[in-house]
């Protein structure tokens, strides 16, 4: 599009049945944040809205659970993690909710347009309803066998273990969560959405048109649901607790979360601001949806097709979907308690939001699922932030205290140094465009190391002995090159900017992206503020704490049911295939640029096998030299990362997701086959 006017950008409602998780982070806030703060810099007209998504079958099922109404659940919630964002420095404009008032009635109004229009099909269908409780049964209120992995817990929407998106029809051995009896069919009449008719008419022509614009993640989600042709969608649920169908045949009944939620962007807007209209009607805006993959095609299809039917709403220029965080080398789970909660790491860990802030940027699962470890936060704690960015600004501040009387010392401007800033403004100009905030962040890191490296040819520590002015020019363009640091570096370490902007007695006036470059923003002369650790070295101890916390806390995986156990019966010839033999771990290293490998030369015998490994996570490579270990000896060779592995070693995976190895007992040899 060009250039917009104003930009509306919008970040995932998150469901108020549960804290937040560095997933959650990681996906949709920190990215929509750093996107939107960068925006702000450079003066745009930006409304970033968000709010609590309070609707829908998790919530009434946790109220049920915990013998609380919906409301009580989602204000406890609400609250939680409205406070949450805030501490953690995500400047949404507004944090809303789905259940004021205001939203219901937006809500509302969008359906009842629609089926006004005409839009929306009225079809009679069978659903489930349980007798006893005298309830349909939406969604996850039921609960079965899915016929694509055999989880005997996959919900009536979707199977979480495999993935697969479900109807209550096809379950296996269908049951009522309320009552846990078998369900009955009953007649029940519902709105749908067709999306059928748009994706001809003009859905799939919208997509295709974006195709080189958006993330490749996102269109191929898209066009994947696209190629399984789209079917009318229900967008009204048998339930009590949501937004009424506003129509007098619909008594109990309520819109569907996901129509509901979406719409939730929309209320907050026009919570936010009169011009509300401005922001969602006028084809200058520019709308950009932050979230994980898992909300793509409510983003990029349902939601635009409810916009585009309504008829006076824009379409979302892009939805930059992120992949998935993993923790300590298993899917974040919040029901198994395998999550770091965002909450409780302020708690405990006061004045380090950037920290986390910083390392969850290094780390953002932009293009694939990444991996998020306690001692991976140390090392870029260790490595980057105090190494890199806080030893560069501390070291400036002492030496002009000391040798300056802490006042910024006078020299020209060096054009050489705008030049670098200039550059790499342009440069992180480039990749937040394009959504790589990784490496927007890793060139805003290039200028600190400049100023390192100044400082390092230049030692001004001795310079000042010999000629005191050339001493003084070296740290007068160290501290503007600080003052520009903290304009590029606001996006993504808003606290720190602010710190720096106090060391160096400057009001955030200053923070503006056009500044950046230029060598004046401090003046020959002025006073700087008290020189303040940005941060402090992270030990060991920290990292063993916060691992055991979570091993700890963590809830065992659920135990797999006996079909899941049970693989299908072989015959004593298939067995006789493996060539399994008694090895013995000779070397161990991790593999560059893979966090989970290790390479192993294991000794079987009369040979020396390269294997490698996904069990970085689980072993510290010297702590497994030696190992006796069970090799399959016969698998075909792979090349994995460029290295060729010559077999496998055999874990046992336990119920806390930590691998063991299947070691043979002492005085079994290298070599000898296990049979
Ligand atoms: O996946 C989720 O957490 C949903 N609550 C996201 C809703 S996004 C929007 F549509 F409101
Ligand atoms: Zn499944």
């Amino acid at each position: 599009m060009n250039k917009p006017k104003r930009y509306l950008i919008t970040a995932a409602l998150p469901y108020a049945n549960g804290p937040l998780h560095i997933g959650h982070i990681a996906g949709a806030y920190l990215p929509a944040d750093i996107f939107v703060r960068y925006l702000r810099l450079k003066g745009e007209d930006v409304k970033f809205v968000c709010g609590s998504d309070e609707h829908g079958i998790p919530i009434t099922l946790r109220a049920l659970k915990e013998h609380r109404t919906p409301q009580q659940v989602v204000d406890t919630y609400h609250h939680l993690n409205s406070t949450t964002f805030a501490r953690f420095g995500i400047s949404f404009d507004i944090f809303h909710r789905t259940s004021d008032p205001l939203h219901h009635e937006t809500a509302s109004a969008f359906f009842k347009r629609l089926y006004d229009k005409g839009e929306l099909m009225e079809l009679e269908t069978d659903q489930f309803y349980d007798e006893e409780a005298k309830q349909f049964l939406a969604d996850r209120y039921i609960e079965g066998t899915c016929p694509n992995c055999g989880n005997e817990r996959a919900y009536g929407d979707q199977c979480e273990k495999c993935g697969k998106s479900l109807s209550p029809d096809e379950l296996l051995h269908p049951r009522s969560m309320l009552s846990g009896k078998p369900p009955v069919k009953r007649k029940t009449v519902h709105w749908f959405l067709p999306l059928d008719k748009y994706q001809k008419q003009w859905l799939e022509a919208w997509i295709e048109g974006r195709k080189d614009h958006w993330k490749p993640n996102v269109y191929g989600q898209c066009r994947s649901w696209l190629d399984q042709g789209l079917q009318p969608r229900a967008i009204t649920r048998d339930l009590d607790w949501g937004v009424s169908v506003p129509l007098p045949q619909a008594k109990g009944k309520v819109l569907y979360v996901w129509f509901d939620a979406p719409i939730g962007y929309i209320s907050a807007t026009r919570a936010l601001t009169d011009d509300w209209e401005k922001y969602w009607k006028h084809p200058d805006t520019r709308l950009i949806h932050f979230i994980g993959k898992d909300n793509i095609v409510f983003h990029c299809i349902i939601f635009p097709a409810m916009l585009k039917a309504h008829g006076e709403y824009i379409l979302p220029d892009d939805v930059p979907a992120n992949e998935f965080l993993n923790l300590e080398g298993n899917k974040l789970s919040t029901s198994r308690n395998w999550a770091v909660w965002l909450h409780e790491y302020l708690d405990e860990n006061p004045g380090k939001e950037d920290v986390l802030r910083y390392v969850l940027c290094s780390i953002m699962p932009e293009t694939k699922d990444s991996e998020f470890t306690w001692k991976d936060y140390q090392a870029r704690n260790n490595n980057e932030l105090v190494a890199i960015l806080g030893n560069f600004v501390n070291r400036v501040m002492v030496l002009t205290g000391k040798f300056f009387e802490n006042r910024v010392p006078p020299a020209d401007a060096c054009d050489e140094l705008k030049q670098l800033l200039l550059q790499q403004q342009t440069r992180v100009e480039e990749s937040l465009e394009h959504f790589r905030f990784r490496e927007a962040l890793q060139e805003v890191m290039q200028v600190v190391r400049h100023g390192n490296k100044l400082l390092t040819e230049n030692e001004p520590w001795k310079l000042i002995k010999t000629h005191p002015q050339q001493a003084g020019i070296v740290l007068h363009d160290c501290l503007q090159l600080i003052a520009n640091i903290a304009i590029l570096i606001e996006p993504f370490l808003p606290f720190t900017a602010r710190t720096i902007l106090k060391m160096l007695n400057l009001d955030i006036s200053v923070l503006r992206w056009e500044n950046i470059g230029r060598l004046n923003l401090l003046t020959a002369g002025h006073r700087l503020g008290a020189a303040e650790l940005l941060f402090e070295k992270i030990e060991d101890q920290f990292v063993v704490r916060q691992t055991q916390k979570l091993y700890g806390n963590a809830q065992p995986k659920a135990a797999a049911s006996e079909a899941e156990k049970r693989k299908p019966l072989i015959s004593y010839d298939d067995f006789a295939k493996l060539d399994l033999r008694v090895g013995k771990i000779l070397s161990a290293e991790k593999v560059e640029k893979a966090d989970k490998l290790l390479r192993l030369l294991v000794d079987l015998g009369n040979e020396q096998r390269t294997i490698v490994s996904g069990i970085a996570p689980y072993f510290h490579p010297e702590d497994i030299i030696g190992k006796k270990v069970s090799v399959v000896a016969n698998l075909a060779p792979k090349k994995i990362r460029g290295i060729e592995s010559h077999g496998m070693i055999l874990l046992a995976e336990n119920k806390d997701g930590r691998l063991a190895f299947v070691s043979p007992a002492e005085e079994a040899q290298e070599g000898s086959e296990i049979k």
